[in-house]
């Protein structure tokens, strides 16, 4: 080895000893003839002491090295000078005195320093990933990473789960976004799909008697990204046999308790609570809703029924509804301005009409610019309702559930961070259960899940009369607001499934072709089974108190689904295109 320790290793046990060290340099001072480097590796950062006895060619070296230079450093540990300790760093007891210095490697000026203060532009950190993952954050998460899926791997196999990859080539698989296609050089116009998660092979692994299936497995999905969204992420999946859905869920509170323990320092109380999909979007508007704090949405449209005013019974008259939320005591916060952003929000993201609002008047009396269409007897309906305090403000929308759950979803949001509703470093874990079977895409059905997933048992004559009405044996896991996780309770019997394919327009020749293995699978003996993924990538961001994936992944995509190290996706040869048998349109003129 070309090093005797690492730079974050040496502690005052060590002085006197010779040792030799590599890394980088993290910076470089000159105090009048003696030079003090700060070498810093993976490990950590270890103080250098480089003075004229040290002999001229160790200090000439030493004065030539700049930022980011690799070096190699033999010398002697020593103890640091009274009142020059630095209790910041482990190794801040000791420095050390140099007596060879070799530059192994001399680095370019970097587009900027791992150590800088401001970060620089995230695109300049992207393309100089080498760079930017030797920042203390960036190598700190990856470690963090690192381990909380050791943890996950020790979990599962120390409750007898089994360890099995599934093909990156395959078919298309149901998760429903697009596909990232791969073209077939053998089969002409042929093509794989790559996984947007490994849903048939882990069935199919029950179906084989697996029993208990763990992977850590790369998911790929062609679809519009977001601050937790990316293009190519990583699931803990897992599936199990002779279970339900209690079954799934207990294993996960067992691991989320584990993590919780281990990387945060709490102790959960198990079982996590659970919320069923129906009271989340009543209460928050979301099926993952952050219930770190209150501000849960009232819904008064029985009192907008009751008022001549146009917008809120207007709303009402068209099947719509008028639901709010109440800014407790913060009132006076809210200058005009700040509600007329707040009304530009609610137009802008969600397509609301408008946002009305309130202020509670000293009196008790709920006061707004459209108080006065309003009959007295519903304003104080709307106060009772509200149990309003003098202090408050109420934010009301009239418009379709669809769209006061988002819009208030969002207001929600937003102002739980903008007040400081709550400390952003508590965690809150939770599960929503039973969601719909179903939900309206345009005029068809289509599967909230995925197809395969299993309806409540009480719920399966609602196939037949009222689809919209059935429940699904489904869980999500939330945590801060983030949808973590999500799993099902599969179908396991023919019956039920060409039901659902039936409801979902899915033809039993598409279904044949689709996926037809996993049908015939599931009638050579299949148990009855479930499981679940966790998104790996948002559990690490959640864990580690960060608010985007792409910090969290060593090589992520951008928002445009490239990667500015590589340049990918990139252009290819002629000759290949032509052995996958592929002609490219020329593009529009932008
Ligand atoms: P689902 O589609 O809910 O379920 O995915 C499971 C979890 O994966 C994470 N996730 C993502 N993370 C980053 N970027 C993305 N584009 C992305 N999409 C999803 C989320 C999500 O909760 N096969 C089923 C699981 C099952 O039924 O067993 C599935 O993939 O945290
Ligand atoms: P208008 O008469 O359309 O200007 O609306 C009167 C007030 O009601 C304005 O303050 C609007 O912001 C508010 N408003 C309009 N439409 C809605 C709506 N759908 N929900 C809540 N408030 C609304």
């Amino acid at each position: 080895m070309l090093r005797t320790h690492n730079c974050g290793e040496l502690r005052s046990s060590n002085i006197g000893q010779e040792v030799t060290l590599c890394g980088w340099v993290d910076k470089s001072r000159d105090h009048g003839g003696t030079i003090f480097l700060d070498l810093r590796d993976r490990y950590g950062k270890t103080q250098v002491v480089v003075n004229p006895d040290c002999g001229e060619a160790a200090l000439r070296t030493a004065k030539e090295l700049r930022g980011e230079d690799v070096v190699r450093i033999h010398g002697v540990v020593e103890s640091r000078l009274e009142g020059k300790d630095n209790s910041k760093l482990p190794t801040g007891e000791i420095e050390l005195r140099a007596n060879r210095v070799e530059l192994l490697n001399r680095c370019k000026t970097p587009p900027f320093f791992p150590g800088q203060e401001e970060l620089p532009s995230e695109d300049l950190r992207l393309k100089f990933r080498y760079i930017d993952l030797r920042r203390e954050t960036m190598r700190g998460t990856l470690v963090k990473r690192s381990e909380i899926i050791k943890s996950m791997r020790d979990y599962f196999a120390d409750n007898g789960f089994i360890d099995i990859e599934t093909p990156i080539l395959g078919r298309s698989t149901p998760e429903g976004a697009r596909d990232y296609l791969v073209p077939s050089r053998v089969h002409w116009g042929h093509f794989f799909a790559l996984p947007q998660s490994p849903q048939l092979y882990k069935q199919i692994l029950m179906v084989a008697g697996f029993d208990r299936y763990v992977q850590v497995a790369r998911c790929f999905r062609d679809e519009d990204l977001r601050a937790d969204r990316q293009p190519e992420f990583t699931q803990l999946d897992l599936e199990m046999s002779f279970v339900d859905a209690d079954d799934v869920m207990g294993m996960i509170d067992g691991l989320m308790a584990k993590l919780a323990q281990e990387f945060l320092g709490i102790e959960l109380q198990l079982p996590l609570p659970r919320l069923t999909y129906d009271e989340a979007m009543q209460r928050y508007g979301t099926d993952a809703p952050d219930l770190r704090f209150g501000m849960e949405i009232v819904d008064c449209s029985d009192l907008a029924a009751q008022t001549e005013f146009r917008v809120f019974r207007g709303a009402v008259d068209q099947g719509g509804f008028v639901r709010g939320i109440k800014v407790e005591q913060r009132a006076a916060d809210f200058s005009r301005k700040r509600i007329d952003e707040l009304t530009e929000f609610v137009k802008n993201d969600f397509g609301a009409k408008g946002l009305a609002w309130f202020r509670v008047e000293p009196d008790g009396k709920l006061w707004s610019p459209i108080s006065k269409n309003i009959e007295e007897p519903v304003l104080q309906g709307l106060a009772e309702k509200f149990e309003t305090q003098p202090g408050d403000l109420l934010l009301l929308l009239a418009d379709s559930w669809d769209v006061t759950c988002k819009g208030l979803n969002g207001l929600r949001k937003t102002l739980g961070a903008e007040l400081g509703l709550y400390d952003p470093k508590q965690m809150h874990f939770s599960w929503v259960v039973e969601f719909p079977m179903f939900e309206k895409d345009e005029d068809r059905w289509v599967a909230m899940h995925h197809p395969f997933t299993a309806p409540r048992t009480q719920d399966l004559p609602l196939l037949e009369s009222n689809p919209s009405a059935a429940r699904a044996q489904a869980y999500d896991l939330v945590i801060n607001g983030y949808e973590a996780g999500g799993g099902t309770v599969r179908i396991h019997d023919q019956l039920t499934q060409s039901k659902v394919f039936e409801l979902l327009s899915i033809t039993p020749e598409v279904a044949k072709d689709r996926f037809g293995f996993l049908l015939d699978g599931l009638q050579y003996g299949a148990p009855p089974h479930g499981g679940i993924a966790l998104g790996i990538d948002r559990i690490v961001m959640l864990f580690t108190g960060l608010d985007n994936i792409r910090d969290c992944i060593a090589f992520p995509k951008t928002q445009r689904a490239m990667d500015l190290m590589t340049q990918a996706p990139g252009t290819v040869e002629d000759k290949q295109l032509h052995e996958l048998h592929i002609q490219v349109e020329t593009p529009p003129a932008k």
